[in-house]
């Protein structure tokens, strides 16, 4: 099958290389010239686990193009996928500029019947929408050719994003035509010969699976942020508790972890834009609003503990801070609402100094963050250490769970570590003379003194929070 994949970036080029991967002749197509030059002299334009050699491999087999001309992209294909941003705009909907632009885009250069497949994370209704616009510009044209619309959403992971590509949970297909469904199932049909992972449903439901999805994982992580919040007033422990509920067949232990909140490029837009439809349909939803509330919430505890431990000391302005981990999650430099970004401009805010360290996601911190003395780019989890007067840790690389404390310990100026991803255990930190503080987990005695309702917003952090 001929391919066009419009929209290059996280989902656009893995999906597109593991189609290649298959068998399909795919032609990845951007709007970023710099993006596309960069691809092809084989430099992948951002940091994705084993793309780099799918991706060699594909261009080398002559299955894998890149290009930035609709009119030379949409000629070679059958099949244009549209796996373009859908941001989220000020008032929480969703952005859907970039799909219409694309679509606009395929009605103006089709010479003949289209498969068109959104891919990108859109609300109900979208796909309607899309037919419209592509309607309108063929009519434009005095022209007539038929097409379908489908809804085929994306449920890969970055950090696993190829693995997830090429062995998916499940394919969604929302199709409204036998014509689009036979199209789709042949793109699918060497990713599901072991069994049969494909869903069919209504172009609408496969919308909506989408962000229920990602809600329902949501709604986890900020039922654990809640218990775990209570937890540290009534000295229970978040990790026994979750242990004790995960090991339950029913609960399971995935998307159990308390911590920081969750950021990164999706579930904030996608948790706002299914809030925004349900406002605009008049339907209330409280628990995506209460899962909202906790994320921004939990954010702000964390940093609260950092600046209360040092309120005794003068608060945190002249103080070091060595940051660990920047990017959302560990396996990505994605930096999209990542967590590090509030607690950095926080402490930044207040006149500490900061010393980063993220395995990948150095360069696109500093496309974030603002060019400043305060902030100072290390190589390593030790050097960020240097004269520190505490360690925060942000996001679980692995490399993070097996420091040489002692190492780490001899630069220091103060052992006080705030452990954003309950990754070490407080008596082993304890032991090692650190002043430690986890999330969900009061350490007998210890009365952490802040509480939800008690934090006081620093404004730069109000205006981070979403
Ligand atoms: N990143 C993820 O983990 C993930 C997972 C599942 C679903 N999604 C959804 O997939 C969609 C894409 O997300 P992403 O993370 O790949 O975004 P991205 O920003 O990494 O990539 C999008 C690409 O589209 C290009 N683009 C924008 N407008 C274009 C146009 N008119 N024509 C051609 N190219 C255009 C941009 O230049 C960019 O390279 C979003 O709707 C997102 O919610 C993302």
């Amino acid at each position: 099958m001929r391919i066009l994949m419009i929209g290059s970036g996280y989902v656009g080029l893995v999906t597109a290389s593991c189609f290649s991967e298959m068998g399909h002749n795919v032609t990845c197509l951007d709007i970023d010239k710099d993006k596309i030059e960069k691809l092809k002299q084989g430099i992948i334009p951002f940091f994705e686990p084993g793309l780099k050699e799918i991706v060699d491999r594909n261009v080398q087999s002559g299955r894998l193009h890149f290009t930035t001309s609709y009119a030379q992209g949409i000629s070679e294909s059958t099949v244009c996928f549209i796996a373009v941003p859908t941001p989220s705009r000020e008032d929480g909907s969703c952005d859907l500029s970039y799909v219409h632009a694309a679509a606009k885009s395929i009605a103006e250069h089709m010479d003949g019947y289209r498969l068109i497949v959104n891919k990108s994370t859109v609300p109900v209704g979208t796909a309607d929408e899309v037919s419209r616009t592509i309607s309108a510009a063929l009519s434009e044209r005095g022209s007539a050719i038929a097409f379908d619309v489908v809804s085929n959403p994306e449920f890969l992971k970055e950090g696993s994003a190829v693995q997830d590509c090429m062995k998916p949970d499940r394919v969604i297909l929302g199709t409204e035509t036998p014509q689009a469904l036979e199209l789709m199932r042949e793109i699918y049909s060497a990713f599901t010969l072991n069994h049969d992972r494909i869903l069919t449903m209504d172009v609408r439901s496969a919308e909506m699976t989408k962000y229920a999805a990602n809600a329902m994982l949501a709604t986890r992580i900020s039922f654990m942020n809640e218990l775990a919040a209570l937890c540290e007033k009534v000295g229970a422990n978040i990790n026994s508790v979750r242990v004790g509920i995960g090991s339950d067949a029913r609960i399971g232990y995935q998307f159990l972890y308390a911590g920081i909140g969750y950021g990164g490029s999706c579930f904030p837009k996608d948790i706002q834009a299914l809030r925004s439809t349900a406002q605009q349909v008049e339907v209330a939803m409280p628990i995506l609003h209460a899962v909202e509330t906790i994320n921004k919430k939990q954010r702000r505890l964390f940093i609260e503990k950092i600046l209360s431990h040092y309120a005794s000391q003068g608060g945190v302005k002249n103080k070091t801070f060595a940051i660990w981990g920047l990017s959302f999650k560990p396996d990505t430099d994605d930096m999209r609402d990542a967590p590090s970004l509030s607690i950095i401009q926080a402490l930044i805010a207040d006149g500490a100094r900061v010393r980063l360290y993220d395995p990948v996601a150095i360069p696109s911190a500093r496309k974030q963050l603002p060019s400043t003395p305060l902030i100072t780019y290390c190589n390593d989890e030790y050097e960020a250490a240097e004269k520190a007067d505490g360690i925060i840790l942000v996001t679980e690389w692995k490399q993070f769970r097996f420091v040489n404390f002692e190492k780490i310990c001899s630069k220091l100026n103060q052992r006080v570590f705030f452990d954003g991803r309950n990754q070490y255990k407080a008596k082993e930190m304890h032991a090692k003379g650190f002043h430690y503080y986890g999330v969900g987990y009061c350490p007998k005695g210890q009365s952490l003194q802040t509480s939800l309702a008690a934090i006081q917003v620093n404004p730069m952090e109000k205006s981070l929070a979403h």
